[in-house]
């Protein structure tokens, strides 16, 4: 399907280099559905074979950057079909994108909405966000990685009680505990968003995936293995136009021009 045919999610271009997509259910507080992942994975597939795509951010409305898995939708499933289907395993397609995500939260970013968040490589939060993973109070857990990347994030003991007792915690304290990049002000978080994906979508593309890259091996490799896999990559980027150009342009005092090669 193209953009233009989906109906849970919008997509815009706010800057050169930088596609948003903003979760547009709004009479669900943006619980998402099988059609809205089938719709962001489909989007998510267009841009990451577009070269003018160079940095994605994700983002929903003031109320609500997501307030979970679609309730409704999933309340009368049986085990057989749900383990069979792999229910959810579609979810983590964006945790595989390879260009970063800049998560831009207003709002709850409540059960698969803290989970879509985290699987963004950025995240910007309102004062107004609203973090939690409440599934505990559905007699559920956790199914699109709530368990894993808050415990990563955030650390056990946090985790452990957030998830236990299904209670939510403020942009404050996400900040504080090292989940969302910074909290910015009122009414800003997109255009925040969207200057820190301008930003990296105005540096050389093969540079900010192998960063990416590198930074995501911390959460799987041990330190050894994690800095032995950091030094291959930056060895193989002494093979793009994109190295060179960068460090010519700097010894002559220029600016540098990325070919994305
Ligand atoms: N699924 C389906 N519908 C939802 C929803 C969800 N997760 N969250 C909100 N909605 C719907 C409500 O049913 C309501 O619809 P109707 O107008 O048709 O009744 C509409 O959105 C507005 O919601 P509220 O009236 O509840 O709004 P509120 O401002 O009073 O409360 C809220 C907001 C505290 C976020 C509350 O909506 C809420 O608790 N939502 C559920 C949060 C939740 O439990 N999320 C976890 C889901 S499970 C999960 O995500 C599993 C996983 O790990 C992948």
């Amino acid at each position: 399907s193209t953009h233009a045919d989906y109906t849970s999610i919008l997509i815009s271009e706010p800057a050169p280099g930088v596609s948003q997509i903003t979760v547009n259910r709004p009479k669900a507080l943006n619980a998402l559905n099988s059609t809205l992942f089938h719709e962001l994975n489909s989007a998510l597939r267009t841009f990451s074979t577009d070269d003018n795509v160079r940095c994605v951010v994700l983002t929903g409305s003031e109320k609500a950057f997501a307030a979970g898995a679609d309730i409704k939708e999933m309340k009368d499933k049986q085990f057989a079909e749900v383990y069979k289907g792999d229910f959810l395993a579609h979810w983590t397609e964006l945790s595989q994108f390879r260009k970063p995500i800049v998560a831009a939260v207003s709002g709850y970013a409540l059960g698969g909405g803290c989970e879509l968040a985290m699987m963004c490589d950025i995240i910007l939060a309102s004062p107004t966000a609203v973090f939690g993973q409440p599934e505990i109070n559905l007699g559920v857990i956790p199914g699109a990685g709530g368990t894993q990347r808050l415990t990563h994030a955030i650390g056990k003991s946090r985790a452990m009680e957030l998830v236990l007792t299904g209670g939510n915690f403020s942009a404050q304290q996400a900040s504080e505990w090292g989940l969302v990049s910074r909290v910015v002000e009122q009414g800003s978080v997109v255009d925040e968003a969207v200057k820190v994906a301008g930003k990296i979508a105005g540096k050389g593309m093969l540079a900010v995936q192998a960063g990416k890259e590198g930074v995501n091996a911390a959460y799987e490799m041990s330190l050894a293995n994690g800095l032995h896999f950091e030094r291959r990559l930056f060895h193989q980027l002494f093979a793009t136009n994109d190295q060179k150009g960068g460090m010519n342009a700097f010894a002559n005092k220029q600016k540098a021009q990325w070919t994305h090669s």
